[in-house]
């Protein structure tokens, strides 16, 4: 079969968090499997498209609404990344250094998906799926039904990703004169409540819904920022896949990001190397067990909750513990956790930004790591701490649920906790600090993370299935 995926991320090309690494594994996977399957995505300026070489393969000429604009797609020359990659050029649109973050990116994401729509359109053949990531991409399955010029693509059926539903790209009815023309009475299709709502589009229209974890799929019913009733409905097309993880990016016995590589037998030794090169770098105590946070300061993460966590951790438990934080996000976040470091005592630093290379040597050289999120449809964080041998320590919610099994649990390895809240992190961070100091428990925990299986081989069978049932 020939699947194209489009998103708005994809690693290495431009990643902001987990849909890029799924977007630039899960397409390799498939292709290992027998199939073939694409990326399509914008041409930012970034790195990669200045560090690789690329063939012009179509160019045209397309609108939105009365703005007329060429594209030109290009194709990765040598297929080093084990998938074709295509980009879409759109000057004055696409051209950005971010991905997102850009007063004009509803402007920017719907000029990239009409432009994909026309150039599939002027195809010799056709896929046999299309499958959409996030709301980014969320119109397409309904241009390619409706949209009276794209109507010969109708009968390829589309599948639906939800990584994330908090985002859903809601836009005012005045900008529905950029949908190419469509046949009117299917303008609900597009709409919830009262807006067009990309993400919600794409349930409404997509022939399969799946989202990144089972546990989230249940609580989208009854949270889901608005679109509850609407997974209700919808609830028959809709199943749950759990991510995997890419296991040749993501090993720490062949970790190119990291010095010292390790593996099961010499775990022990390995990370104690990666723990002290990361405790030099950011002036910590070795001895100390040391708990990271890797990801966006946002709400969802529950990052706003950090910087009280750290204070209140250091006050009721004493200072027997390091934290590290690597993210970017909320410009008040970053100001609290950036205030914290002048009061370090040694055992508390921050990293503001993105920081690939680091994010490796953090899960190499931590013991634990924080995932207190609010929300979390998969998390790919707990998986990579796992196989790094990190203990995770995680709210009770979507993936995390679904990955984590508390210690407390027959054959547990995590550490799990209901809310988050201070109280509850902060006696989680508790818990862990019991657990590092029983070395033998602490050990035996590596042991059982470090074996647990989160490839992607179980996961690219489920996908498979779903896609032949759409034949
Ligand atoms: P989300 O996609 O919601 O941000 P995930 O857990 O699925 O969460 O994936 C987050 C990914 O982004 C991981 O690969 C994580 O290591 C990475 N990441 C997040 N923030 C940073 C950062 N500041 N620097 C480097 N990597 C980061
Ligand atoms: C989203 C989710 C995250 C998930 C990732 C990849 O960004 O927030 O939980 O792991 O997508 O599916």
């Amino acid at each position: 079969m020939e699947i194209i995926h489009v998103s708005a991320e994809c690693y290495p090309v431009a990643k902001a968090g987990g849909l890029g690494d799924v977007v630039g594994a899960l397409p390799k996977y498939l292709n290992g499997a027998g199939h073939v399957a694409k990326v399509v995505m914008p041409m930012y300026r970034t790195k990669f498209l200045a560090a690789n070489d690329w063939e012009v393969v179509h160019k045209g000429r397309t609108n939105l609404g009365d703005y007329f604009f060429d594209y030109t797609v290009i194709k990765e020359a040598t297929n080093k990344l084990g998938f074709d990659l295509y980009l879409i050029d759109i000057y004055g649109l696409l051209d950005r250094e971010k991905i997102y973050g850009y007063d004009d990116d509803a402007q920017r994401f719907t000029a990239f998906q009409i432009a994909f729509v026309d150039w599939l359109s002027a195809w010799q053949h056709r896929p046999d799926v299309v499958h959409v990531h996030d709301y980014h991409a969320g119109l397409i399955p309904f241009m390619m039904q409706y949209c009276y010029r794209y109507n010969h693509l109708a009968s390829i059926p589309t599948v639906l990703t939800i990584h994330n539903a908090q985002y859903q790209g809601w836009m005012g009815w005045d900008k529905s004169v950029w949908i190419p023309p469509y046949d009117s009475w299917k303008t609900g299709m597009m709409d919830w409540a009262d807006t067009i709502n990309p993400l919600a589009s794409a349930i409404k229209c997509a022939a399969k819904v799946t989202t990144v974890s089972w546990s989230y799929l249940d609580e989208l019913r009854y949270m889901s920022n608005g679109l509850e009733a609407l997974f209700e409905y919808e609830r028959g097309k809709c199943s749950g896949i759990l991510n995997g993880i890419d296991a040749d990016v993501w090993d720490p016995a062949k970790d190119s990001y990291i010095k010292d590589d390790y593996d099961l037998k010499t775990v022990t030794e390995g990370k104690a190397k990666n723990k002290a090169r990361l405790c030099e770098q950011f002036g910590l105590d070795v001895n100390k067990p040391l708990f990271v946070f890797i990801g966006r300061l946002v709400g969802e993460k529950a990052a706003d909750i950090l910087p009280a966590l750290i204070g209140d951790s250091f006050y009721y438990i004493g200072r027997r513990m390091n934290f590290l934080i690597l993210g970017s996000g909320e410009p008040q976040v970053e100001a609290q956790l950036n205030g914290l470091a002048p009061v370090s005592q040694g055992d508390y630093s921050c990293y503001i930004g993105y920081n690939e290379a680091l994010s490796h040597l953090m899960y190499a050289g931590a013991d634990f790591l924080l995932m207190p999120s609010r929300v979390e449809p998969c998390g790919l964080n707990q998986m990579y701490a796992m196989r790094y041998g990190t203990v995770p320590m995680v709210r009770n919610t979507g993936g995390l649920r679904d990955t984590v099994k508390d210690i407390n649990m027959p054959d547990g390895y995590g550490l799990v906790f209901d809310n988050a809240s201070v109280g509850d992190v902060s006696h989680s961070v508790w818990r862990a600090v019991q657990l590092y100091q029983d070395k033998e428990r602490f050990a035996h925990c590596r042991e059982v993370m470090m074996k647990l299986d989160f490839s992607w081989e179980k996961s690219i069978q489920q996908y498979i299935t779903l896609y032949k049932s759409l034949k």
